[in-house]
């Protein structure tokens, strides 16, 4: 999930718009996943109501937040070091308070707050509601903290405030937490049990969006395929439901055809499917909707079945070709992207190779791969030695890499010649006298800005391509603008 927000998002500050009333500034900062972007809207959203306007410049805040990660070990080096750019600013502004949120916050709240006194504050990601309660706890002097995970906490009631935002694209998270243990993966300890948020705040949400004008949401969640609502509680207690709470329980098939429905000119995504929980009546659903983009972000992390059984995914190899042989046969030109680890625990060439040879197969149109780092806490740290050397996990990285990068030309060439529906997003980066969007397998296309607009859905025939990105031209509009009058 981590790679489908914008790179140029992670570790920036991100702003909303001033509300005139308030008069302190935080200044708040986001590395990680989408869904930590996301829950940083719904913390300023809480903290505008405290009073505080989002800023962009760190030496005026009163109060400096960072959303941090703990998926790998880099992820936590980065937010160390902001800590001590933030620690230095201070020096200057005494009374600015640091506080750390997210998930880095469980595991080093002790560190943080008693031996190292680098921080003033820390949130764990389902204690946000707490915000208040804890800024008053820091101006009486005191150290303020709650980590503590909650089993229903959707922050579904809270409207987020959209930072940042292009006013075209916004995410929605739609479930919390995670259940699947894989063995490598500390999101279940820092996030904690998976739970599902209630389908009529999400409908409330999607249809807020659009009547300010947003074009495209991405239903958020760590395992979305595994989305179920049955009127609160845990996904694990569902076998404790009603017959009632069973009979009108909402999957994440009737979640998604529900908010196509809602609104036809919508372009929906969502992320992450796992493989082992993703079944075909969504594929049936996606195939079903124009505006349900036919994109699936579908990691697999390996291609051998022995390290898939030790990384407790609960799929083979053959299962999951089979799923994407389902998924082509349903959607044929659907763009599918994976995540990949290389190096995981006693993982031998025999394996590295059975990674290419999967990639062979399904020919990815991206790709987000990652050397194995050991997480203190997960079942992989406890039961595995991390036993492969890091010249080889780089090794096998590169060699994986390049073979998405092969991929990912082919996959973009596919495309040249053929006139496709791109929603414009914002500028083109490299030249302001071009569009910027994407289609719908989430490739992204530039092209010539003529008289269209922002959030306008245009036909766009590619005529020249990189790896990564279309060029083309506007050839007018695309289906779904007739939704938009
Ligand atoms: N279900 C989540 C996974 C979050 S982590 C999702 O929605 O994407 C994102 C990716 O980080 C994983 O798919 C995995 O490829 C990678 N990752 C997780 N833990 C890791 C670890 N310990 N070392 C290396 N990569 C890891
Ligand atoms: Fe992590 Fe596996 Fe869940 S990768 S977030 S435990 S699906």
């Amino acid at each position: 999930m981590e790679k489908i927000i914008d790179e140029t998002l992670q570790g920036q500050t991100l702003v909303k718009e001033e509300n005139k009333s308030n008069s302190k500034k935080l200044y708040i900062e986001s590395y990680g996943c989408a869904m930590n972007f996301s829950d940083s809207e719904i913390v300023a959203s809480i903290l505008d109501k405290q009073g505080y306007n989002t800023t962009n410049n760190l030496a005026e805040a009163d109060l400096v937040l960072v959303n941090t990660c703990s998926i790998r070990d880099k992820a936590e080096q980065t937010v160390r070091k902001r800590l001590e750019k933030y620690n230095a600013v201070k020096k200057d502004n005494p009374s600015m308070k640091v506080g750390v949120l997210g998930c880095m916050a469980e595991r080093l709240k002790q560190k943080f707050l008693e031996e190292e006194k680098i921080v003033d504050l820390v949130v764990g990601p389902d204690a946000y509601k707490d915000l208040p309660n804890l800024l008053d706890e820091v101006e009486n002097g005191r150290d303020a903290i709650n980590v503590i995970l909650s089993k229903e906490e959707t922050y579904g009631d809270i409207s987020p405030v959209r930072l940042q935002s292009n006013g075209v694209s916004a995410f929605v998270s739609i479930t919390r937490g995670c259940d699947n243990m894989c063995t490598f993966c500390v999101v279940p300890f820092t996030r904690g049990r998976e739970r599902s948020r209630d389908p009529k705040s999400i409908l409330d949400e999607v249809n807020d969006l659009w009547a300010k004008g947003f074009k495209e949401i991405t239903l958020l969640g760590q395992n979305v395929d595994s989305y179920l609502w049955y009127g609160g509680g845990l996904k694990k207690d569902f076998k404790k439901a009603t017959e009632m709470q069973k009979a009108t329980a909402v999957n994440f098939a009737s979640l998604l055809d529900m908010v196509a429905r809602a609104q036809p000119g919508m372009r929906i995504r969502f992320s992450t499917s796992n493989p082992q929980d993703m079944t075909l009546d969504v594929i049936e659903i996606m195939a079903k909707h124009h505006n349900i983009c036919n994109y699936i972000h579908l990691p697999v992390q390996s291609g051998s079945d022995r390290i898939l059984k030790k990384m407790n995914r609960l799929h083979t190899r053959e299962e999951y070709f089979k799923l994407i042989d389902d998924i082509r046969s349903i959607i044929p030109d659907c763009g599918i992207s994976q995540d990949m680890i290389t190096g995981f625990p006693s993982e031998t060439e025999e394996d590295h190779q059975d990674t290419l040879s999967l990639m062979e197969y399904v020919r990815y149109d991206f790709g987000y791969m990652f050397a194995y780092s050991e997480r203190p806490g997960t079942l992989g740290a406890k039961k595995f030695k991390d036993d492969i050397p890091e010249s080889t996990k780089k090794r096998r990285l590169q060699e994986i890499i390049d073979l998405q990068q092969k991929h990912s030309r082919l996959t973009t060439e596919k495309h040249l010649g053929q006139v496709e529906e791109v929603l414009i997003e914002k500028e083109s980066k490299k030249s302001d006298l071009q569009w910027s969007g994407r289609n719908t397998q989430n490739t992204t296309v530039v092209f010539p800005k003529e008289n269209y607009k922002v959030g306008d859905y245009v036909l766009v025939k590619m005529n020249e391509c990189t790896s990564a990105t279309l060029i083309g031209e506007a050839v007018g509009y695309g289906p779904m603008q007739s939704t938009l009058s």
